[in-house]
């Protein structure tokens, strides 16, 4: 994809340095991140610590014609797909309500006509305060995305509403919007993730090792790429990505209900969950208490999702083998009617289950293979959606 470019407004406000983990996770996203500060901002964190991680000159004045060309905010805000204000202050939210242009990131901001995105950080009080919600209500009445903020302790020592959101979710939506034009605008894409639980009692139940991992990279992924993404997920240890709906199950019969319905919209389903093929037959109401020395379980079938859910979207399945894997990949293509299918060895000790890579071979219903080297599970996942926007096209 084309890289992007963002420009980063710093404003004066101790979660300064959040920003610079935010243009850090940015940049590794393979974002071009250009970095403005108020003067205020420098009395917070230095220019330079942004430069030395940024490996490029960050812009603190308007007077300031050295790199930036002779009319900085101009040639800035030209060059961008989108501009974060991250932290914003109080005072930059007045000024970007009331089109004031006095610093280099409300200048900047006034000659932008592109996506604006501002998480606002200051005091309780500041923040509750009518001006700021009048102001923060003009800049959402014309489009803006404000992010956050979140309730909790402030620097000040209260608690409270201002503190400025995660540098993790802030990048989620700014991914978002630089996304929106992407190669999946206008499509919607039903991802499935985790594994399934199925109960024996209250405490315990039958499950695998699925981490969720893949498919949430298949969900970010498919939402970078300007995606409506609903994932259906089943408990994993994962934070869900943002600007992504999520529809939290734990059985296999709840994860088949909730992909059935959100299928209905839907251009293409991928299943990367890991969904339990048995479950107990008749879950005990009561705690099973230790009282035999063996214990059997008797299991029944649980419904194949992929198999039984019916409508005309593209259907991308994933197989999970420990041996004869293009064989048994195959023949699951055909028997659940899919598009593509991503055979992965859940054998290999560096790739699949937990991991942050994976090795998969990608199939196809017209005898098509293609098998990647290991890749990080993001890069499987932006290599199994240039598969599917083909098939969308
Ligand atoms: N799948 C599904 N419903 C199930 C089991 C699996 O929709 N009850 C989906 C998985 O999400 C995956 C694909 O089917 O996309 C293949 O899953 P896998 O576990 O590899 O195969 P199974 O069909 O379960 O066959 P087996 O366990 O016999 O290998």
């Amino acid at each position: 994809m084309e890289q992007r470019t963002l420009l980063l407004g710093v404003t004066g406000s101790i979660a300064a340095y959040k920003a610079v983990e935010i243009a850090r996770d940015l940049e590794r996203r393979g974002v071009h991140v250009r970095v403005l500060m108020t003067e205020a901002a420098t009395r917070f964190i230095a220019p330079l610590t942004f430069e030395a991680l940024l490996k490029r000159p960050v812009t603190t004045s308007l007077w300031e014609s050295r790199q930036s060309g002779p009319i900085p905010h101009i040639a800035l805000s030209e060059s961008a797909d989108a501009l974060l204000v991250a932290p914003a202050s109080a005072d930059i939210i007045a000024k970007l309500a009331g089109g004031m242009a006095d610093d280099i990131v409300s200048c900047t901001a006034l000659a932008f006509n592109g996506p604006l995105l501002v998480a606002p950080a200051m005091h309780a009080n500041m923040y509750e305060h009518v001006a700021t919600q009048a102001n923060l209500a003009t800049l959402r009445g014309r489009g803006a995305v404000i992010i956050g903020p979140e309730t909790g302790e402030l620097a000040s020592g209260g608690h409270g509403a201002g503190r400025m959101s995660e540098p993790a979710t802030i990048v989620g939506w700014t991914m978002k919007t630089l996304g929106r034009k992407g190669d999946f605008a206008g499509r919607t894409v039903v991802v499935t993730a985790g594994g399934t639980q199925e109960p024996i009692d209250p405490v315990r139940c039958v499950t695998n090792h699925s981490s969720g991992k893949m498919g949430y990279a298949i969900a970010e992924a498919c939402r970078d790429r300007g995606a409506d993404v609903i994932l259906v997920t089943a408990p994993t240890g994962l934070q869900p990505p943002v600007g992504v709906e999520t529809v939290n199950v734990v059985t296999a019969q709840q994860m088949y209900e909730a992909t059935r319905a959100a299928v209905r919209e839907a251009h293409a389903l991928i299943m990367a969950a890991a969904v339990a093929d048995y479950r107990p037959s008749n879950p005990a109401a009561d705690k099973i208490k230790k009282e035999r020395e063996t214990l059997v379980i008797p299991l029944e079938r649980t419904v194949d999702i992929l198999k039984s859910i019916e409508g005309d979207f593209i259907r991308v399945g994933f197989a999970a083998e420990s041996s004869s894997l293009e064989h048994n990949a195959r023949a699951k293509l055909a028997e659940k009617h899919l598009d593509l299918i991503a055979a992965n060895d859940i054998t290999a000790s560096d790739a699949g289950f937990g991991s942050d890579n994976n090795r998969v071979t990608i199939m196809d219903r017209d005898g098509g293979i293609d098998r990647l080297p290991l890749l990080s599970k993001r890069e499987v996942a932006d290599r199994l959606l240039d598969r599917v926007a083909k098939l969308l096209s």
